[in-house]
């Protein structure tokens, strides 16, 4: 059986629950019989059922013509969960359904499964093939995994600069470096992959950017949430009728004193649909670990965050060790 092959559809399918499953993972299950696929399910986030559970149970309930046989192989890339959580443990319904193989694309880093689901599958004589593609499938739940294992989102940064290695101009007039195709791109493949943006506010004032998806298919744009704007912004000094101020725009300012200057601007702010939150600051800088917790509550619920400038705000996190890819576009 070509496990790569029947994995990679997993991978394919989860990718649906993209925009939805918050700091959750994306997660696909397919049942194979036979060499071909007969039933799919896709965890579509929190209060759906997961994907292997979501399977099996239309197969079992719905169309008992198509009931699980033994010889059956389900694939899922992401170990089954052990624990009640959401929805009760996934084991119970892979072992009720009489299913012997099960083939899982990585183990599951929430320390509440981390093993366990695959072993608890086993010690009921399941056969458990794998993890198969580990590093795929932890490269397509990098967010989850981060915030399992670091407490914090994964990071990309993203700089154009000009053939010279210019990134903006010294007068702070806006520089344009890239080309539309290049746009086109970094709209398509890292704003639609990533749940927030954030840039450092001396952009706002330079740029005024709008930090939407829009340069990219239709269908794509129609498929996908627009991400989380985020403004690192400690002396509240974004314009309030900057464009990114609206929806889905997130404030980062300093902790509030007793004498607080900001409180109508904040209002206005707020009533344009902004969100702010206090973080505090030592010499200039947030305080990374109270950040990255509230911006992994609700609503906000981050796991993966992409970091378009300035030169200040990329240091910052190039000091702090908060990088795990970097994008530079040349132009
Ligand atoms: N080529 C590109 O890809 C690109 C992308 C974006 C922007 N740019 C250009 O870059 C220029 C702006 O860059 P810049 O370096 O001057 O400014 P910036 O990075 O846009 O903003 C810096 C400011 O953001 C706040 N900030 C950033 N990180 C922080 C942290 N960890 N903790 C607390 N506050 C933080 C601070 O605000 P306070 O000053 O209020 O303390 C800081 O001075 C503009 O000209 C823009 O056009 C170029």
């Amino acid at each position: 059986m070509n496990h790569a092959y029947f994995m990679q559809q997993c991978i394919d399918l989860a990718t649906k629950g993209r925009g939805y499953v918050g700091s959750n993972p994306l997660v696909g299950s397919i049942l194979v019989r036979d060499g071909r696929i007969i039933a799919e399910g896709v965890y579509m986030g929190k209060g759906t059922p997961h994907a292997e559970r979501q399977l099996l149970e239309q197969l079992n309930v719905k169309t008992s013509r198509r009931d699980v046989s033994p010889e059956d192989i389900l694939y899922v890339n992401l170990e089954p969960c052990c624990h009640h959580g959401d929805t009760p443990p996934c084991i119970d319904i892979i072992i009720r359904s009489g299913i012997k193989t099960v083939v899982v694309g990585m183990k599951d880093p929430d320390v509440r499964v981390s093993g366990n689901g695959i072993q608890a599958l086993r010690d009921t004589g399941i056969r458990v093939v794998g993890p198969v593609m580990p590093e795929l499938c932890r490269r397509l739940n990098k967010g989850f995994v981060s915030l399992r294992e670091r407490g914090r989102p994964y990071i990309t940064l993203k700089r154009a600069q000009t053939a010279q290695g210019v990134t903006a101009n010294t007068d702070g007039t806006k520089l344009c470096i890239t080309s539309d195709e290049q746009n086109t791109w970094s709209h398509t493949h890292l704003r639609t992959t990533h749940d927030a943006i954030l840039v450092g506010v001396q952009t706002v004032i330079t740029d005024n950017p709008l930090l939407t998806i829009r340069n990219t298919k239709y269908e794509i744009l129609n498929s996908t949430h627009q991400p989380w704007r985020i403004v690192l912004d400690p002396d509240l000094r974004i314009p309030t009728d900057a464009r990114v101020v609206g929806e889905r725009c997130v404030v980062i300012r300093g902790s509030k004193n007793t004498q607080d200057s900001h409180e109508s601007k904040e209002r206005i702010l707020k009533q344009k649909g902004a969100y702010i939150i206090s973080v505090p600051a030592v010499n200039n800088h947030f305080d990374w670990d109270v950040l990255w917790e509230s911006l992994s509550t609700f609503p906000f619920q981050l796991s993966t965050l992409l970091v378009e400038g300035g030169e200040k705000t990329w240091n910052a996190f190039k000091s702090a060790g908060f990088v795990d890819e970097e994008v530079i576009l040349v132009n």
